[in-house]
């Protein structure tokens, strides 16, 4: 290493000018050695999808790839709650960085949404909740977490989940398990292997759980499922963290998606959320979320709480203010609360509708697949079963974009571009045998 410092070095005092002292000279020497060791990290599965994509001027591209929403036009939008609590805080006097009162209104309206309005645990205050930088945030907060008080403990993550859970646990140092949760034969539910998994790691173990739309897969067990699902994490004391990233795309309804999560408080299970606003209000770009963990009692909420908010205070202090005064004065104003329900289910309406149409125009080829997954599975994601092979011809002949996994954000899926589409899958995909 010293060698190869000193060989650059030496190149660079070559080009350096005369007037150098030897005191900089020296501090030239260390100055150019020090990241050479560095190599280019690898690309990120989901956001190298929206590159490749912006690199291709072909008028048929398609995004398939990140999982934010798009109208039917294919743009982003602004939801007309958003626009309304813009111009609601318009001048007010935000600029302040520690809007305390405001966050902590966040974070109450935020945990009503995912442990229900009426729930014990909210009105006793039983919750440790802090804003946090959306669902990545949310998640990073409870992996250092998760390390600073439990520093033997593994995360166990299903197979498949969102690729960053990997990134997110491993860079907190905690290391991963995994456990069985989808089956590619029927492109459905493994739900035997998933209990399996449950009963078999060690008790006391933290498990991740997506409580709707799951991400990558539309994947979402039944109610009766659910219930055995908590049944058998408590069986064995494992403590149940949900990321909840998609609330209300999977039914159209915020309360019937938060059911996985009160049948856990039903059950008496203490959990964790991540919540994120970025998809459900259009506000990926603001990063406004929220992370709570439910407590024996306020007491314990408080120290818990204390311990998060000194975590945050390390890595980012605190987090931006203008998302968090949108979402807040949207969760706290009843006109406003109600027109982000319409939108939502305007939303999941959308994409329900592209899942039935993408499935139709299949069928209507005459694929020699059998389509129905993409209309069984729900939210965001269609997990499409296209294989990489697949994938490649379909960003190199058609110009359409989607994650090596082959799932399918089905927010890019339009009006205009889904016969394009399913023509462009039926071509790579006719010569492949049905399973
Ligand atoms: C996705 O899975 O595409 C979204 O959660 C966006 C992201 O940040 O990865």
């Amino acid at each position: 290493m010293w060698r190869c410092c000193r060989a650059v070095a030496s190149r660079f005092m070559c080009t350096s000018t005369s007037t150098s002292t030897s005191t900089s000279t020296s501090t030239s020497i260390s100055a150019v050695g020090w990241w050479d060791h560095v190599g280019l990290a690898p690309k990120d599965p989901i956001l190298s999808v929206t590159e490749a994509f912006l690199a291709d001027t072909n008028p048929y591209r398609i995004n398939l790839g990140v999982g934010a929403y798009r109208d039917d036009e294919g743009k982003p939008i602004v939801l007309q709650c958003v626009r309304n609590a813009e111009a609601k805080i318009a001048g007010s006097d935000f600029m302040e960085s520690h809007s305390n009162a405001v966050s902590s209104k966040l974070v109450e309206e935020s945990v009503k949404l995912v442990y229900g309005r009426d729930a014990d645990v909210v009105k006793e205050g039983r919750f440790a909740g802090v804003q946090a930088l959306s669902g990545t945030g949310a998640c990073r907060l409870f992996a250092e977490f998760q390390r600073h008080f439990y520093p033997e403990s593994q995360i166990f993550l299903p197979v498949p989940t969102w690729s960053n859970h990997h990134n997110i646990w491993r860079d907190a140092q905690v290391p991963e398990r995994t456990f069985r949760y989808y089956h590619p034969d029927s492109k459905g539910l493994h739900f035997r292997a998933l209990l399996d998994d449950i009963k078999n790691a060690p008790n006391r173990s933290f498990f991740l759980l997506h409580p709707c739309a799951h991400n990558p897969t539309g994947v979402d067990p039944t109610e009766e499922q659910w219930r055995e699902i908590s049944l058998a994490l408590k069986a064995k004391n494992h403590f149940p963290f949900f990321d909840m990233a998609y609330q209300g795309f999977a039914s159209g309804n915020l309360d019937k998606d938060a059911q996985a999560i009160r049948i856990f408080l039903d059950d008496g299970h203490l959990v964790g959320c991540a919540q994120s606003f970025a998809k459900t209000m259009g506000l990926y770009g603001h990063r406004v979320g929220c992370l709570s963990i439910l407590c024996m009692d306020s007491k314990q909420a408080s120290a818990v709480k204390s311990q998060l908010q000194q975590i945050a205070r390390a890595m980012y202090s605190s987090p931006p203010v203008h998302g968090l005064l949108l979402v807040s004065t949207i969760l706290s104003d009843p006109d406003l609360m109600a027109l982000w329900v319409e939108e939502v289910k305007v939303m999941a309406n959308r994409i329900e509708k592209m899942r039935a149409t993408l499935r139709e125009n299949l069928e209507r080829l005459g694929s020699p697949l059998n389509w129905e997954h993409i209309t069984d599975q729900v939210g965001m994601f269609c997990f499409s079963g296209l294989s990489q092979e697949h994938v490649d011809r379909l960003s190199k002949e058609f110009h359409i974009y989607m994650t090596h996994d082959g799932r399918i954000s089905m927010a890019g899926v339009t009006t205009s571009n889904v016969k394009y589409l399913a023509n462009a899958i039926h071509e790579v995909t006719r010569s492949t045998k049905a399973a």
